[in-house]
């Protein structure tokens, strides 16, 4: 059996209420709101196979109809058994529980990706869009979302001594255990670095202020924040971008089956409700409907 690569740290949702405490009824519909708005004007008007990483509870899901499969992929099993709950069984939605640092799925299965709200918890940048570039074929599309740590708050409160890190550097900043703000310069770099070619990059969010977002109508706020993600002006707290996997690698679009061993890379059988890898003997479980790659089975 294969030795298992060192791990790096994991933001884990398992069990978590992030639908009920974060987003619903929480005074965020002007955060979701605008994100769509970037979300539909960068992703195609038509693909194959999505493959959405870090998908949580399916928030975003409905903007990907253009899509004729899309692959919800949590490290969470929980948040994925709440996107089934409301998405349904059908061959459409695919559930895939498994780490971002080490994807089950067949180099080149997908057309688009997108990473919304989830690389600002990943220590290895690197490492999660290799794996991502290899899951695309030449010419597939991810849309990326960052938190942007040279936004107008940290940059007033920098200038103000209130924050020890500095805005304006290149390197990521950790402000809380597994919660990390980057730099669009550093991300550029790293996206580069991973086979992409950034297309297109929008400021997303230049009103997320309490004191605003309780006093005018979200409608008109997020219009406006439409208006403004055309500007070019990157001091916002989010930043969305798309960009084009570039470069030669495998097209496996019209393979029949999607996943490879997330331990060894070999091909995978189905065997009732298990996934066995013949060449490391590593067995891994689909569960009502969900795929689970994050451990193998015990023997
Ligand atoms: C803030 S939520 C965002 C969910 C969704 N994209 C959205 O915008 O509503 C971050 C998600 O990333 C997932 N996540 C964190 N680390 C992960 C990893 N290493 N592999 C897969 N998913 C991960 C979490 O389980 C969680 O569902």
């Amino acid at each position: 059996m294969p030795k298992p690569e060192p791990r790096p740290r994991i933001c884990d949702y398992e069990g978590s209420n992030y639908r009920t405490e974060f987003w619903e009824g929480k005074g965020r519909n002007y955060e979701d709101l605008v994100e769509r708005i970037a979300l539909r004007r960068l992703l195609p008007s038509q693909g194959r196979r999505l493959l959405e990483v870090g998908a949580g509870f399916g928030r975003l899901t409905s903007e990907y109809d253009a899509y004729d499969q899309v692959v919800l992929m949590d490290y969470s099993f929980s948040q994925l058994r709440y996107a089934q709950d409301q998405l349904g069984t059908d061959d459409r939605y695919v559930y895939v529980a498994a780490d971002a640092y080490h994807l089950p799925f067949r180099p080149g299965v997908f057309d688009g990706a997108t990473i919304i709200r989830v690389i600002h918890h990943m220590a290895d940048v690197e490492s999660v869009l290799g794996q991502v570039r290899r899951s695309l074929i030449p010419g597939g599309v991810l849309i990326l979302e960052y938190a942007n740590k040279r936004n107008l708050k940290a940059m007033y409160r920098f200038s103000r001594g209130l924050q020890s890190w500095n805005p304006y550097d290149l390197d990521p900043v950790e402000f809380v255990e597994l919660n990390f703000d980057f730099h669009p310069g550093y991300m550029r770099l790293k996206l580069e670095e991973a086979g992409f070619a950034m297309k297109r990059s929008m400021p997303v969010s230049f009103f997320r202020v309490g004191a605003l977002k309780d006093r005018v109508p979200t409608g008109f706020l997020a219009g406006l924040d439409g208006l403004l993600q055309l500007t070019g002006l990157h001091y916002t707290p989010s930043v969305f971008t798309k960009n084009i996997a570039v470069g030669n690698s495998p097209n496996n679009i019209n393979h029949l089956s999607l996943f490879v061993c997330p331990s060894c890379g070999e091909e995978l059988t189905r065997i009732g409700n298990t996934m066995m890898c013949k060449a490391c003997n590593q067995r891994w479980a689909i569960r009502d409907g969900i795929y689970d790659f994050k451990a193998p089975l015990e023997d």
